[in-house]
């Protein structure tokens, strides 16, 4: 799919604040500083369309950002992180509580994107969190990013692991993409995979 435009729409202290849901929508979402903004910069080709930081928490509230709009036009979302051992207690319970709000009753949410580091193991939040959206039966796919910053070997190994480790209590996994936002490896692929979803969605609605 080729993109030819985005915009910034605008961002959401909850769910019922977000634009109209009558167009497939597709949300990204992990811990903090996991490359969530950048990523969709890059699958958009522009450097500034959502915010990015080394400083974890950069995002916050639920941003809309609107694809391809005068074709067939979908929305990308981009969500605060999670698991940001900085944040009290407080904070991250107001998050869990917007965020879950949006996922479950956003209906024109087609997939959520759960983007681990392609480098760890995996992490219990992570876990948590797709436990809670099989649980809320939500569609998600795991995407690995920064896939620049290990060798290919060691990539192909790294995410072979960590496949292996989800699979001791998972019964089987779901779609996985592999990418990163300096190379650009893994954009068409996960393009690809949107065009499809939006074509399902204008077929059955
Ligand atoms: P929050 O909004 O704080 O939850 O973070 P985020 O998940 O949106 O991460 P963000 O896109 O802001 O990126 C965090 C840091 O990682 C930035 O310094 C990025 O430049 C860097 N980064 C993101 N993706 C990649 C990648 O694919 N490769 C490399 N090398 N660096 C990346
Ligand atoms: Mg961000």
């Amino acid at each position: 799919m080729k993109i030819v435009s985005s915009e910034f729409v605008k961002s959401s202290k909850d769910v019922n604040l977000c634009p109209q849901e009558n167009i497939p929508e597709y949300a990204f979402i992990g811990r903090s500083n996991v490359g969530k903004s950048s990523l969709i910069n890059k699958l958009t080709n522009k450097k500034k369309l959502a915010k990015i930081s080394g400083t974890p928490g950069k995002t916050q509230l639920i941003n809309h950002f609107v694809i391809n709009q005068e074709v067939k036009p979908w929305y990308l979302v981009d969500l605060p992180g999670y698991g940001f051992a900085k944040a009290p207690k407080s904070e991250k319970t107001k998050w869990m509580g917007f965020i879950r709000r949006y996922m479950t009753s956003r209906e024109n949410l087609v997939c959520v994107f759960v983007l681990v580091d392609s480098r760890h193991s995996p992490q219990r939040v992570d876990l948590e969190f797709m436990e809670w959206l099989a649980i809320k039966s939500i569609p998600f796919i795991i995407v690995f990013t920064k896939g620049d910053k290990l060798s290919n070997p060691k990539l192909v190994k790294s995410i072979a692991s960590y496949k292996k480790k989800m699979l001791l209590s998972w019964e089987f996994l779901p779609q996985t993409f592999v990418t990163s936002a300096e190379s650009g490896s893994g954009v068409t692929e996960l393009l690809a995979y949107i065009e499809q979803l939006n074509i399902d969605f204008r077929t059955h609605k």
